[in-house]
């Protein structure tokens, strides 16, 4: 049987999605390039990850211009994203050949890095997948931070979510019911995702804002008015939402997707005076900032995954070449769930 470090040995070709242009406008998958490096050498302190699975991440497009939101995609080099794959050679005795580990893998099919940058899973919780998803950072634990230790939500709330049916509107409005809110109403785009919403998630009601007027909707689904609202998107959709506050809403920025393709003339909500008018709070936040509180999240998602209490969906797209495509896929919103890519 061939062990998974002769398996490498005899595929020494590390594939990698490079970024060609900064995207003028709409990200376009000829910004991108595929091209074959060899697998550097792996040094004592560093260790050498099979790439299993990618997360496809909406903050994957805020790196792809220059001078990125978080951090910066370089041209000619690999573009942010965290990942789940295997160790196939270490140099650190912390980490065994066949340990699944997660980390900033970014887009390749081999990531050599210091050790430091890996977390061993236990497998035993969840699938690695799971560490991406419910229980990922840049998922689970950040909806999980936005509606309790944000949005303090509080049993009887009423909790609207934007971006209800992608990855972390998707657990959003979940923790929101779990934590105690009596109407939970999604907004996404399409009816196929309302439906999904409301009849997979649990979700009390769903907007379609591609084909319904979401201020008028939202005033019919909660005429005493809305006390959280977790932003996903931001734009027009926030504004629908803020005409619709109740006294002292909490209104919670996690993201504004509607803006990444344009980020050089983001468009501000017009109808913030509703903040002051109804005594209300708009807050922002980065998951970075709860590192102290992502254990006790994490703790907290995994009873609920494992009682079945909360719901997923993971959406998994084949193959390092179609990086381009799938991220694509994610702004297009073109899946449900968390969206994520096979490699090996
Ligand atoms: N604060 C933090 O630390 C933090 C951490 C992670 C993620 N985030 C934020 O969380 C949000 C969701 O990210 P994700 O990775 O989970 O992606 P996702 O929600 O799985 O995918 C993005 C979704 O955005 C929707 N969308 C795209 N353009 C839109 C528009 N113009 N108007 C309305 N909806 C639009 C699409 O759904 P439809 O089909 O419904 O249009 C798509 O499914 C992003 O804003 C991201 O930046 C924040």
């Amino acid at each position: 049987m061939k062990s998974i470090k002769g398996e490498m040995m005899s595929q020494q070709v590390n594939r990698k999605v490079i970024l060609k242009s900064h995207p003028q406008g709409a990200l376009k998958e000829s910004d991108f390039e595929i091209v074959d490096d060899e697998i550097g050498e792996v040094t004592a302190g560093s260790v050498l990850v099979r790439v299993d699975v990618l997360s496809i991440d909406a903050f994957i497009r805020t790196t792809l211009d220059g001078g990125g939101f978080h951090t910066s995609a370089q041209l000619g080099g690999v573009i942010p994203a965290l990942g789940v794959g295997t160790v196939v050679e270490s140099a650190d005795p912390g980490f065994a050949v066949g340990d699944t580990v997660t980390g900033p893998f970014c887009s390749q099919s081999y990531a050599l890095l210091p050790s430091v940058m890996l977390r061993k899973l236990d497998t035993s919780i969840a699938p690695a997948t799971a560490f991406l998803g419910a229980l990922g950072m840049a998922t689970g634990l950040t909806s999980y931070t936005g509606i309790v230790y944000v949005g303090k939500a509080k049993p009887g709330d009423t909790v609207v979510v934007s971006g209800a049916a992608g990855a972390v509107g998707s657990i959003a409005g979940q923790v929101a019911r779990l934590a105690g809110a009596s109407t939970v109403i999604g907004i996404a785009g399409g009816k196929h995702k309302v439906d999904f919403l409301v009849n997979e998630l649990g979700y009390t009601a769903a907007i379609d804002y591609r084909n319904e007027n979401v201020e008028k909707r939202l005033a019919e689904l909660a005429p005493n008015g809305v006390n959280l609202f977790f932003d996903n998107v931001g734009g027009e959709v926030l504004d629908a939402v803020l005409m619709n506050i109740a006294e002292e809403a909490r209104v919670v920025l996690c993201g504004a997707v509607s803006q990444y393709e344009n980020m050089a003339d983001v468009r501000g909500p017009k109808n913030y005076l509703k903040i002051p008018e109804r005594n209300a709070s708009m807050l922002g936040f980065t998951i970075f900032h709860y590192a102290h509180k992502h254990a006790e999240a994490e703790a907290q998602m995994g009873k609920w995954l494992k009682s079945g209490e909360l719901k997923v969906r993971e959406q998994i797209e084949e193959g390092i070449e179609n990086f381009p495509a799938t991220v694509r896929m994610l702004l297009d919103g073109g899946h449900y769930g968390k969206l994520m890519l096979r490699v090996h």
